[in-house]
This record gives structure tokens, sequence and C-alpha cells, in this order.
């Protein structure tokens, strides 16, 4: 089914299911799952496998669901659980979900993730503010006939983790005593992890943190007209950086215990960036 037609019957299907206008789109990472059951006054939820056409999340640890509800009065839309390239489908499934989000009416998108620092200077357990990244190791999710109902056919994207949004992270995490390093996320297709010579390559390029996810989806996202901004948890040093060889679990053990900090910069961040939408100032 062509990306259009697909897109736009997982619209029917889901407005057929919840009635929801979100300000605010998010999309949770590893260990940042029950952001949504503990900081959100839910008013419904949706699963993945009961949206019709759509992609399903498989990876442990990722749950595959809406959720709608609101942090501190804010209306927000939340996907627990992402749609990964590495687990087979098309880039333009991966991306499906960020234009449905769109599509219900949310204007600015937060993403998130764990990932792994390349940047020397970088700790486990640290937070990085996307303010770039380098999405030329994926397939464009743009390729293909231009959904023109979405937007053009060569979107600009030198604004695509919108710097006022990036202010507002900024002074959020300022004020919640949290630091904050900023730099440059690289999307990898995964499943592997790096090795120690990509990632020489790729702090050769001008990474600071790398990934299996966000790149796409902010790309997907700007086209469609939505602002977008991005936090990443190093989870891990990458490969080569450390004398341990990586696991899926190390990852998923760090994201956990950074959450609750995580989960503290995120509701603070969703405040502020519903003021500055309300007066006009994004
Ligand atoms: N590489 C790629 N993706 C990741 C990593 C990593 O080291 N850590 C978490 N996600």
């Amino acid at each position: 089914m062509k990306p259009y037609k697909k897109l736009m019957k997982c619209y029917k299907s889901l407005t057929s299911k919840v009635d929801f206008k979100p300000e605010i789109a998010i999309v949770l990472g590893s260990g940042l799952g029950h952001y949504a059951d503990t900081e959100v006054d839910v008013c419904a939820t949706l699963d993945y496998a009961d949206i019709k056409g759509f992609p399903k999340s498989t990876v442990e640890g990722h749950k595959g669901r809406f959720v709608f509800g609101n942090v501190n009065g804010v209306p927000v839309v939340i996907m627990q659980g992402r749609v990964h390239y590495y687990e087979g489908y098309k880039i333009t499934d991966v991306v499906l979900p960020a234009r449905l989000m769109s599509m219900m009416g949310a204007k600015v998108l937060f993403l998130t993730n764990a990932s792994g620092g390349v940047n020397a200077e970088f700790n486990a357990g640290d937070f990085m503010l996307i303010k770039d990244h380098i999405s030329s190791f994926v397939p464009n999710p743009l390729v293909g006939q231009n959904i023109d109902e979405l937007g053009t056919r060569f979107p600009d994207m030198s604004d695509i983790y919108n710097k006022k949004l990036r202010e507002i992270v900024k002074s959020s995490a300022k004020d919640l005593g949290i630091d904050l390093k900023e730099g440059v996320y690289v999307q990898l297709t995964g499943p592997s992890f790096e090795s120690p010579a990509e990632i020489k390559m790729l702090r050769a390029m001008g990474a600071d943190a790398v990934g299996m996810s966000t790149a796409v989806e902010a790309i997907a996202a700007n086209h469609a007209g939505m602002k977008v901004c991005g936090v990443s948890c190093i989870a891990n040093l990458a490969c080569g950086m450390t004398d341990n060889p990586l696991t899926h679990e190390e990852v998923q053990q760090m994201a956990d215990k950074a959450a609750p900090k995580f989960k503290r910069l995120i509701t603070e961040c969703v405040e502020n960036i519903s003021d500055a939408i309300n007066s006009g100032k994004v």
C-alpha cells in the first residue's frame, strides 16, 4: 500500500476510536516507557495493534501503544515504544507514527532516545540536547512519491531541531539543575552496535552520539511542518571507548537508571513549550 493511503487508513482507524487533539507529541525512548504510566493524566490509550495498517513494535522493553492525556494540563500524545528500521520495516513505516501525530494536530514533536556517547567528554548517564543530526547512513523517509498533502518535495532542514525549542529545553534543564550536554546525533541502521573503527569515523565526522532511531522521525516531522526537539540519554560510551563489550541489557539498565531525572526534564519542557506555543513564541 502507498504510504499516504496507509497513513489515511491508520488516521481513520485511530480517529474512529479516539477523539483527542494533542498539542505536543512525545516519543519515549528506551527506559522512558513508564513516563506515560506515572506522569500523565491519561484520557485514552490505543495499542498500535488495534490501529488498522499500523506497523507493530517487537523489541523487548518497548511497549507499543499511543497514550493520550494531559501533562499538567497540556494535551499530549505519547508513543510508548517506537518502530525501528532494524526490525525490518520500510522506512516510510518507521515514520508513519510521527506523521500520524502531526495529522492529529500536534504542533511540536519531542523526541527522546538512548544512545551511545561518541564524544570522549561524555559519560554514561549524561543527557544530550540534539542540536543537529547526520542521517546519511539510513534511507531518507521522504524517498518515493512526495506526499503533497503533508509537505513540499524538497524540504529545508536547516533548523531541524528548532532553535527556540532548544533554548526552552536548555533553560528547563537549567531551572531543574540538570546538566545538559549538546551535540550532533547520528542515526545508523543497527541492530549490531558499531565497530571501533566506525566510532572513530563518526567522531571524525562531527558526531557526539550514535543511535538507531530519531533522525528519520525528525525529517518526516519537519517535512510535515512540525517543530522538533530531541534529547538523548547517553546510555553507554560507544564501542572501543571502554574495554567492555556492549549489550542491550547494559543500555537498558543505564536508561532505566536515568529515567527519573529524564522524566522531570520532559515534564518541565512540556509545560514551557506549551506556554511558548500559546504565547506565539514557537
Ligand atoms: N550504538 C548505537 N545505538 C545505541 C547505543 C550505541 O552504542 N547505545 C544505545 N543505543
